[in-house]
Order: structure tokens, then C-alpha cells, then sequence
């Protein structure tokens, strides 16, 4: 089922998102990059702020992503009100987690927006998972459906 690996790449892409976040904070490069919303050198990478520009363009093409499993979600007639409601706070939250990724930059890295960063995309991936998880349901009683010859 197409919605299934479509929001299965998207978990993937969150969980991978969260993943470099970690290692900017963990390494300290957070500021590398202290214009908003391109680095100092547009859209071309250096190697002065490879981790953060990284950091971002996988933020960019997470928002896209959530974005498209908000989309076939809600088109789709077999996922239930819950997994829809699911995927709009998915969406919800990754432009919150976009515009707190530049006031954490603004606020030169301010120990609770950071901390707040974390939890947001901790909550971001629940509610992917949960979208996941119900989709991969309704796509395995598919191919449980008895077959009457
Ligand atoms: C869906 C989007 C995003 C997710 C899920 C995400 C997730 C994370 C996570 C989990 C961390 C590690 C926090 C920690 O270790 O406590 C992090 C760090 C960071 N993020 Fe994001 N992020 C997103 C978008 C952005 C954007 C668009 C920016 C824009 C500039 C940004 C800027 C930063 C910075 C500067 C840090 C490092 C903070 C530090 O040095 O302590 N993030 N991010």
C-alpha cells in the first residue's frame, strides 16, 4: 500500500532528523550557521557549517514529507478519525518545530528552546508512528481478506 511506505519513509526521515539534531547539539556546531533562514553562504554547503545546512535540509524535505502523509491520510476512506487527527498534529508540528529551529538560533541556543526542540520532535515522531502503525493495519487486513472461490 502506497500510504504505508510513504508514511514508513517519513518515520525514517523524522527518526534520522532527530538523529542529526542530537549530533549538532552533542558537537556544538548549533551556531555554525547564524542567519535564517539559509547560511551565510545561500544555498551552497561549506564545510564551516556542513552539520547545521545538513541539519536543515533534511528539516525542509521532513516538512514535505509530513506534509504528503497529512495529505493521503486525509484522502484516504479506510484510516480512521484518530490516525487522520494524527497526521494534522504531525503537520502542525513540524512547522512549529521549523519556526522554534530559527528562534533557538535567534536566542543563541537558549538551554529551554532547545530542550523544547527535543521534546517537539519527540512528539512528532509519535504521531508519525501512530499514522504508520494504523495504516500498516488496515494494509495487512488487505491481504487477510479470505478468499471465497
Ligand atoms: C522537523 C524539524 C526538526 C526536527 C525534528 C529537529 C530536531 C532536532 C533535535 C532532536 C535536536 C537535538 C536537541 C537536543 O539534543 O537537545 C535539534 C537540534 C538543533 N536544531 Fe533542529 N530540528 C528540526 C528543525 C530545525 C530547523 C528548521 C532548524 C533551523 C535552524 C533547527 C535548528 C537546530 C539547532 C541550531 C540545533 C542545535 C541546538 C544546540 O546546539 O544545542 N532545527 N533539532
Amino acid at each position: 500500500m502506497f500510504l504505508t511506505r510513504l508514511a514508513f519513509t517519513t518515520l525514517f526521515i523524522v527518526f534520522a532528523l532527530i538523529f542529526i539534531g542530537g549530533y549538532v547539539s552533542s558537537s556544538g556546531v548549533g551556531l555554525s550557521c547564524p542567519d535564517w533562514p539559509l547560511c551565510p553562504a545561500g544555498l551552497v554547503p561549506m564545510k564551516e557549517f556542513i552539520i547545521e545546512y545538513f541539519h536543515r535540509t533534511v528539516a525542509a524535505t521532513t516538512g514535505i514529507m509530513v506534509f504528503a502523509t497529512m495529505f493521503f491520510t486525509l484522502r484516504s476512506k479506510e484510516t480512521s478519525k484518530s490516525t487522520k487527527i494524527a497526521s494534522m498534529i504531525a503537520a502542525g508540528l513540524v512547522v512549529g518545530q521549523i519556526i522554534l529551529g530559527a528562534i533557538v538560533i535567534v536566542e543563541k541556543l537558549h538551554a529551554l528552546l532547545v530542550t523544547m526542540h527535543l521534546g517537539m520532535g519527540l512528539i512528532l515522531f509519535i504521531m508519525i508512528l501512530t499514522v504508520f502503525l494504523d495504516v500498516r493495519q488496515i494494509s495487512k487486513s488487505h491481504l487477510q481478506k479470505p478468499v471465497y472461490l
